[in-house]
């Protein structure tokens, strides 16, 4: 099933591989940004910019049958600007919704869940437990979903995702390419789930269409769980060269950490800070993908390997890795 489709945060990583994915499967998609932001799309997808509030939200969406909510604020300085990029704009896009009649598909994460380990991968029915001000406000977001009145919703939970466009694994791709790979201190076989975000596209567009999704959440994530040491063997065969295991003290992570909050607060996020390093340090990120499979027939496709070397051929494209780590 294809028809007209509206995508909030259409400019950001994850926003702007669904609307090509969307595009590309034959929707007609209209791409929703802030006033003033830019944002290259594929020819044919119609650019719809407006401030999100409801009224505005609905002329910019008018006449879609599905809104994908992919907008959100995955590092900030203070939890209140996790309130409002999260839980308000949600508020807003979900009223916009429901004034148009269209189905919803909230882009959420699995930080809003928990984190999970290979033993006990975290499912859909957990209790939910997240760790940092970010993964609040996502779960927070979600009850703002979930409570809207006359709203047809879907949620969708990705794990932790990468591909190209996304700045978040460039550090890592970086040292890899002059022989170092970082870990951090807990077991080397502490385990998370990935996916690549062309996957996590044609998750959501199996959310978007299939009728056992409604009033439901989804992980999304591959099926098979990696490791820091996977990862770092991945990053080896990807950069055609051997990478030292340099294992950081988590005295220095703090440190890091801390910098890293000061980064934020003046605007220029590092890879590192306080919520990271929390989230770093926890049992393992591994959930469960077998509900996504079953309701929605939907299972991840590309493995660490196959993602990693298109996610750093685009690297290479942009010319990134030859900047310093
Ligand atoms: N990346 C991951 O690994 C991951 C994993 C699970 C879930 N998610 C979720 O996926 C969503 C998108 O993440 P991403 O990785 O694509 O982030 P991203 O690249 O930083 O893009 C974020 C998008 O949201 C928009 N946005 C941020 N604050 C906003 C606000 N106050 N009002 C309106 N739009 C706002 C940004 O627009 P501007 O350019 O105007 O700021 C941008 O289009 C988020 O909800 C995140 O929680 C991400």
């Amino acid at each position: 099933m294809s028809g007209r489709v509206a995508v909030t945060g259409a400019n950001g990583f994850i926003g702007r591989n669904v609307v090509r994915h969307l595009h590309d499967a034959g929707w007609e998609v209209r791409a929703i940004v802030r006033p003033g932001r830019g944002c290259p799309l594929p020819d044919g997808v119609e650019l719809a910019p407006a401030r999100f509030v409801a009224a505005d939200l609905v002329r910019a969406a008018a006449g879609s049958e599905v809104i994908v909510h992919a907008a959100g604020l995955t590092r900030a300085a203070t939890t209140r600007q996790f309130e409002t990029a999260n839980v308000e704009v949600t508020r807003q896009v979900a009223r916009a919704a429901v004034e148009l009649g269209a189905r919803l598909v909230h882009v959420s994460s699995q930080a809003a869940a928990g984190p999970g380990t290979l033993e006990r991968p975290r499912s859909e029915d957990d209790p939910p437990c997240p760790l940092t001000a970010y993964g609040w406000s996502k779960l927070a977001a979600e009850d703002a979903v979930k409570t809207s009145r006359h709203l047809r919703w879907t949620i969708v939970r990705p794990a932790l995702v990468y591909g190209p466009a996304d700045r978040n694994a460039l550090a890592l791709f970086r040292l890899a390419r002059r022989g170092i790979a970082l870990q951090v201190p807990g077991s080397p076989t502490t385990a998370y789930t990935f996916v690549h975000v062309d996957d996590v596209a044609r998750g959501i567009e199996a959310a978007a269409t299939a009728v056992a999704a409604e009033r439901e959440v989804f992980f999304l994530g591959h099926p098979r769980s990696d490791t820091a040491d996977t990862l770092a063997d991945t990053l080896e065969r990807v950069m055609g060269r051997s990478c030292r295991r340099v294992r950081i003290p988590y005295a220095l992570l703090r440190v890091a950490a801390a910098v890293g909050d000061v980064a934020t607060r003046c605007g220029r996020p590092l890879a590192l800070d306080r919520a990271r390093l929390t989230e770093l340090m926890a049992e393992g990120w591994v959930c469960s993908v077998e509900k996504a499979r079953d309701r929605l027939g939907f299972s991840a496709r590309i493995g660490l390997l196959e993602g990693f070397v298109a996610t750093a051929a685009w690297y290479a494209r942009q010319g990134l890795l030859d900047h310093q780590a």
